[in-house]
């Protein structure tokens, strides 16, 4: 009897052992989860890779019900190195699923930007009826042919995936398009053309655009050329992207060709310009005179839009970060994020057609419950709002208002300023004071501004999705915007928004929200 019990007092403590190891891994994993995606500066909902260095989106396609993203990526440091394809999925454009590197460097070199398609038609015969490939277009950049001095170490080469993206083999016929001696040949966008029956090419060969057209993505023919006199020519071509879209509100359709330009920017280093005009299969022309741009903040450049996405919505995807001090923003185990997607579409005012980008609607399943008011000043009169959660939140409200000052606060004297001045019609982003600034010195060394000549005359919304260390505005529902980095050493809490006008300012529905995250 005596043996049992001890027995059976052994047998306990093993039991009890065995609990005390399974909770303490418990815990173990319930850190290892709570601690992912939480490094300080982790965007909680915009993309960023797990590790590691990313620049441009690239190969942006819809299918099969997914939404792909891949990604300029290198997997070995937190700055650019050579070149991979990092890959995610989403089924909402809001929610990311990491995928194993698409596309590795090899023997013609890095694997710079590009685009991806869906041979719905079989033209290159990688698919087979019933299940088309996705075909990936893309610069091949040969490090040896630039160390050596050669100018035509930019070639473009294509690989297909038959299982929806999951795995890539590369033509063995790359290049599929070989370079007569432009430094800069690169980062081409793919589409179907439907009149002509045929894929067209546009990419970018230093201050240009080139357009070439093919049957079946492997032999390309040179079809016209644009931009050489035309645009903002401050430094180098880059990321085109050439799409139609049917002016709001009308059956007008018009073409929009993007560019991405480094350096050049209205507010320094890299921006995107785009022009609206017509492409008759061949080229594209435009009577633009001015330089336009898509958004006006320091931070989003290289973007794109996706193929083939249903009801022809054009969707983009900007990299949220400048060339100017991309390899030196104050985070450690990755570098950058995407831009939340955003919808484009076109409005005319007066004569003048503009490329408005607005979130996508998905976005605001992230919103929580949050502050809801109507919000009255008068004239110089200030308003304070505390919110835990500034630093992943949306702020919104409709005013007709075009004065007035909100500044998102920490206790260290970190500030954040936006300021919609109606006399200069300049709206101002002023980070200068909004946390590390000093890690390279242009970030944080302008107030960036935005011209707002056209502002309604009655009412519009001001739409601000602020995620750790971004800030995203939208004004007029994206006719106005600008995007920017920044990097508080402690979470904004309070809000001041100040009257600068010299009436009664209101706010009507005036709501802070806090946003979920997506990891
Ligand atoms: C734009 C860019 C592209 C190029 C890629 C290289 O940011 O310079 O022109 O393909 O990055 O990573």
């Amino acid at each position: 009897m005596k043996q049992l019990k001890i027995g059976l007092f052994f047998i306990l403590i093993a039991l009890q052992a065995c609990k005390n190891k399974v909770e303490e891994q418990k815990a173990i994993l319930d850190t290892a989860k709570t601690d992912y995606y939480m490094e300080p500066y982790r965007p909680q909902f915009h993309f960023s890779p797990e590790k590691m260095w990313m620049n441009d989106p690239n190969g942006l396609v819809y299918h099969q019900g997914v939404y792909h993203l891949f990604y300029q990526y290198y997997p070995d440091d937190i700055v650019w190195g050579p070149m991979h394809w990092g890959h995610a999925v989403s089924t909402d454009l809001v929610h990311w699923q990491h995928k194993p590197i698409a596309l590795y460097p090899d023997e013609l070199g890095f694997i710079f930007s590009g685009s991806a398609v869906v041979d719905e038609n079989n033209t290159s015969g990688f698919g087979s009826d019933g299940n088309p490939a996705l075909v990936a277009i893309f610069t091949y950049h040969d490090m040896k042919g630039e160390k050596a001095g050669r100018d035509d170490f930019q070639t473009q080469g294509i690989a297909y995936s038959l299982d929806n993206g999951d795995t890539w083999t590369k033509f063995e016929g790359n290049p599929v398009l070989g370079n007569e001696g432009i430094r800069d040949f690169r980062d081409p966008k793919v589409m179907w053309h439907e009149p002509s029956q045929s894929w067209v090419m546009t990419l970018v060969a230093g201050d240009h655009a080139k357009f070439y057209t093919s049957k079946n993505l492997k032999d390309w023919e040179l079809t016209g050329e644009f931009g050489k006199d035309q645009g903002a020519h401050g430094g180098v071509w880059e990321c085109p992207d050439l799409f139609q879209l049917q002016v709001e509100g009308t059956d007008e359709k018009k073409w929009a060709l993007i560019i991405s330009i480094n350096p050049g920017a209205p507010n320094g280093g890299s921006g995107t310009q785009y022009f609206i005009g017509d492409f008759d299969g061949k080229t594209f022309t435009s009577d633009q005179k001015e330089s336009r741009w898509i958004d006006w903040g320091t931070d989003n450049y290289a973007g794109i839009t996706y193929n083939n996405v249903p009801n022809d919505e054009r969707i983009f995807v900007g990299w949220m970060s400048n060339w100017d001090y991309a390899r030196d923003t104050p985070t450690e185990k990755w570098r950058s994020a995407m831009t939340v997607p955003r919808k484009f579409s076109l409005k005319k005012v007066g004569d003048t057609y503009g490329l408005i980008n607005y979130p996508v609607a998905s976005l605001e399943n992230l919103r929580e419950e949050g502050i809801k008011k109507t919000l009255r000043l008068k004239a110089g009169e200030k308003d304070s709002v505390t919110f835990d959660h500034f630093n992943q939140a949306e702020v919104e409200f409709t005013t007709v208002t075009k004065d007035f000052r909100l500044v998102f606060k920490n206790d260290k004297e970190e500030q954040l300023v936006l300021t919609l001045d109606s006399e200069r019609s300049i709206f101002y982003l002023d980070r200068t004071q909004s946390g590390e600034t000093g890690f390279q010195e242009n970030f944080g060394n302008r107030v960036q501004e935005m011209p707002i000549e056209h502002l309604p005359k009655d009412d519009f919304e001001v739409r601000i999705l602020l995620d750790h260390s971004s800030v995203e505005v939208f004004i007029d529902k994206g006719q106005y915007v600008m995007t920017a980095q920044v990097f508080p050493n402690k979470y904004y809490t309070l809000l001041d928004i100040e009257n600068t006008s010299d009436t009664i300012l209101e706010f009507k529905n005036f709501e802070i929200h806090r946003v979920k995250g997506i990891w």
